[in-house]
């Protein structure tokens, strides 16, 4: 028996990029995966051949859908890693709409989910992990609100792990901030930004980032919190291509 087997993950952006890593992860370690996007296609062909993948089309955005999904499976371990794709421009050219999609979008979905995991509430032992992004820390002065959306995002997961012990539930939240990586549809366009802004060719800032985040250290980097004792678990890690570092 795999050490997941009696396990029901939720992975709400599971369909490409670092999720579809997380997905395949916590599959492949036993867990019965919901793999949620909102593209049918994509999730179809994740789930093609594995049968512990079931996917659920949903936009994540959306209120009805986190209670829904939350209610019908339960989950032990629920990892949010769904989020928008900035426009990648100056300040004075974004837009307040395209400033804010990442808060339309990604805080939208951590606010929403966090309180159906409270609510239920998930049961005792459940795990939490939303991928936030190292921009929280580092800032992205091409992303408009992004890196404040990623670090509202680190907040209210540790507000959410607040009112988990207030209540004396037996919930564990944590926030992973990854390094850019070019290796998802949202990273590549990221690093091309960074490298034109930087004045350097995209092989160099890639270079410079040392070794990357790629898909399968964000799934090893998942399996590797929900395999440690809740008591030593972090509010918040560092994910870099060398793995996970505990931030203060
Ligand atoms: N790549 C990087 O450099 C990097 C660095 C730091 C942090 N991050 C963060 O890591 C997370 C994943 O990034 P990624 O690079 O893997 O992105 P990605 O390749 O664009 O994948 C995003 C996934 O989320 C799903 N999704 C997006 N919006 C959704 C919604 N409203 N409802 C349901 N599913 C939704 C997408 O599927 P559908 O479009 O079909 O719904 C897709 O499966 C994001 O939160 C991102 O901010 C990325």
């Amino acid at each position: 028996m795999s050490e997941l087997s009696d396990r029901t993950a939720v992975v709400v952006g599971a369909s490409r990029g670092l999720g579809r890593g997380i997905a395949t992860a916590l599959a492949e370690a036993g867990a019965a995966v919901v793999a949620v996007a909102r593209g049918r296609e994509a999730l179809a062909e994740l789930a093609e051949g594995a049968d512990r993948i079931r996917p659920e089309a949903a936009d994540a955005t959306d209120p009805s859908a986190a209670g829904t999904l939350v209610d019908r499976y339960r989950p032990d371990v629920l990892v949010l890693v769904a989020g928008a794709t900035p426009q990648l421009r100056p300040l004075q050219h974004h837009t307040w709409e395209t400033f804010s999609v990442n808060w339309e979008s990604d805080v939208r979905i951590a606010f929403h989910w966090l309180r159906e995991a409270l609510l239920k509430p998930l049961r005792p032992g459940s795990r939490v992990v939303v991928i936030s992004s190292g921009a929280a820390v580092a800032g992205s002065p091409v992303s408009g609100g992004y890196a404040g959306a990623k670090a509202t995002q680190r907040l209210i997961t540790g507000y959410a792990q607040e009112e988990a012990q207030r209540a004396g539930l037996d919930i564990t939240f944590t926030a992973v901030l990854p390094r850019i990586t070019p290796m998802t549809e949202l990273g590549r366009p990221a690093v091309r930004a960074y490298a034109e802004r930087y004045g350097m060719t995209e092989d160099e800032y890639i270079e410079q980032l040392g070794p990357l985040v790629t898909p399968e250290i964000a799934g090893a980097a998942v399996l590797e919190l929900i395999g440690s004792d809740a008591a030593d678990v972090a509010p918040a890690y560092l994910l870099t291509g060398t793995g996970l570092r505990k931030l203060p």
